[in-house]
Parts: C-alpha cells; structure tokens; sequence
C-alpha cells in the first residue's frame, strides 16, 4: 500500500474512451477555472470574466483548499455548486472518511516527503469543517469526474488530472516534457482534440500531432494562486470563438482559441484572509504561503510549448 498523499485510490479511474461520447455541454465561450483553492477573492475575478461575454463556467476541481473556516467554506461551495463543476481529489477526499487515502494527490516521487505530509494535515482540518456542512459535503460526493464540452467546433475533455485518473500527473508540466508521447496517445484514445486540466499545480500549454490533427493539453496550474515568479495572478483557461483581449498567451485550434486568462483577485485582502485562517507554523503557510505571497519558480516561457501567440512579459 502506497502511504497517505502518494497513492492513487481505485475509485479515481477511468479511462480514456470514456471521453468519446456526445458533448455534455456546450457553449460560445467557456472558462475552464481548475485550483480555485478556496480564494473567494479569485472566484468574484472568474464570476465577472465571464458575466462581461455571457461565457459559461466549469470548475473541475479542488475549488476548496485554503477555506478552513466555516463561513469561508460555505460561501465557497454555495456558489460554485450553482454553476458546472467536477470534483478534484480534494472534494472526494472531504466527501469521504478515507483516511488511507490523505489528501488523494497521487503526489509522484519529484514532490518531497514533508510537504505530502502537510498536505495531509491541511486535509484533514478542511474535512473537520466539512463535517458541519454535511449538505455540501453529500453534492460534492456526487460531483462528476469529467465532463465532455464542445465549444467553436472543438471536443474538449475537460478533467482534474489526466485521461485516467482524477489525481493523474500525466499532464503535469514535468510529465509532458518527459513522457510526451504518453500523453500523444491519451489524446489520441480519447477522441478530444482538448484537454483541459489542473491539479498539478503550475500551468502548461502543449500541442501534439496526432491522427486526427493538432491536439492540445491545457493545463491552468491555479485559479487561486500565483503561476509565475514574482506574478500575484492566477490563471484560468478560456475556450471561445474569439479571442479575448486579456489572454496571457494562446492558440489558435480550427475556429476556436485556447487561451490561458489572468485572474487579478484582490491580492492583499486575499493574502490576509489566508494568515488569518492559516497563521504563520500552520500546514499551508508552510507549503504555501511563500507562492501565494510572490510565485512559483517557473515562468511564462516555460509554459507556452506551442506555436502559440503569447503577450507575456
Ligand atoms: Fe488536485
């Protein structure tokens, strides 16, 4: 048995033909807003992204993270259950008692020992919360793993993790770059000419040729949290007709562009929301507080991996 954080539970799979089936939904325009991570700040940003071009919204996953305290935890749940939303590991794991399973991560072997630890702990307060809310906690349980979305002629899977698992790192940026035939082949089983992920924390942008053409993997790191060094945004994915004037960097895919859109959250109120529910010592300031604060070590340049256009600078 792999310990808590680093394995994989059986209930997370599926597998890739299940994306070959009719759209589940559709639409003009669409944000794909992954790793929202209980930011209540970042989620107002993706509320008003897509009010001003009447875009639908899909949150696929781990939209609670940092949302310890029970009011934050409500208000983040109430809202983003109006809207389409699939459950991360992180609403599994809160929906369930598995304590085998930590966090539900499937953190690979790059992600160091303590930090998997903390990420256990965070879970395990956020789950305490949840026991209070146990309406919510029964609607995220009973969230969908993937949905199937068609937008501007484009079938676009749109998952947590990868074409196999609700916690694969296969579309992780370290993955794509290592193993990208692997990745060639899920596309090429799944029938999607998209992906559209999060969960592995930083953001990538990587085409593929495949049989039926170009394919893409969009990966948007976090809604919730800062994507590139000494930045204070996050990042959602846009798939739309028409280009948006705010998009980072992007591609053009047959009559649809994939994009990769900032989301400006109000940085300071959201910088003390987290020290108030997760003060200095405690699971998350340690594993997070330094990112939210300025950043990963990772930068715009080694997201783009496509002869995307990019305004990154
Ligand atoms: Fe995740």
């Amino acid at each position: 048995m792999a310990e808590p954080g680093r394995s994989c539970p059986r209930h997370y799979r599926y597998s890739p033909p299940v994306f070959a089936r009719p759209a589940d939904i559709k639409a003009q325009s669409l944000y794909v807003v992954g790793g929202l991570y209980g930011n209540p700040f970042a989620l107002e940003t993706v509320l008003d992204l897509a009010r001003r071009e009447d875009a639908m919204l899909v949150f696929n996953g781990d939209f609670n993270w940092f949302d310890a305290d029970p009011a934050g935890f409500r208000a983040i749940n109430e809202t983003v259950l109006q809207r389409a939303a699939l459950r991360g590991n992180v609403e599994t794991e809160l929906a369930g008692e598995d304590a085998g399973a930590g966090c539900g991560c499937g953190y690979p072997e790059w992600v160091g020992d303590a930090e998997v630890e903390r990420s256990n702990r965070i879970l395990e307060r956020l789950r305490e919360t949840a026991r209070g809310h146990t309406d919510l906690r029964a609607r995220l349980g009973d969230l969908p793993m993937h949905l199937v979305a068609e937008v501007g002629g484009l079938r676009v899977g749109i998952v947590h993790g990868d074409a196999e698992s609700l916690a694969g790192w296969q579309f992780s940026q370290e993955a794509l770059r290592e193993h990208p035939e692997r990745a060639r082949e899920l596309l090429a089983g799944s029938g999607v000419d998209v992906f559209a992920c999060t969960h592995t924390c930083l953001p990538v942008m990587q085409d593929f040729a495949t049989p039926r053409g170009t394919a893409l993997i969009v990966n948007n790191g976090a809604a919730g949290m800062p994507n590139f060094r000494d930045t204070h945004f996050g990042l959602a994915t846009r798939i739309a007709s028409t280009p948006s004037a705010q998009a980072l960097y992007g591609v053009r895919l047959g009559a649809a562009v994939v994009e990769a859109v900032p989301v400006r959250y109000d940085y300071e109120a959201w910088m003390a929301r987290f020290d108030r529910v997760w003060p200095a010592g405690s699971a998350a300031a340690l594993s997070y507080r330094k990112r939210i604060a300025s950043g990963p070590g990772y930068a715009v340049e080694q997201a783009v991996r496509t002869g995307a256009f990019s305004r990154a600078a």
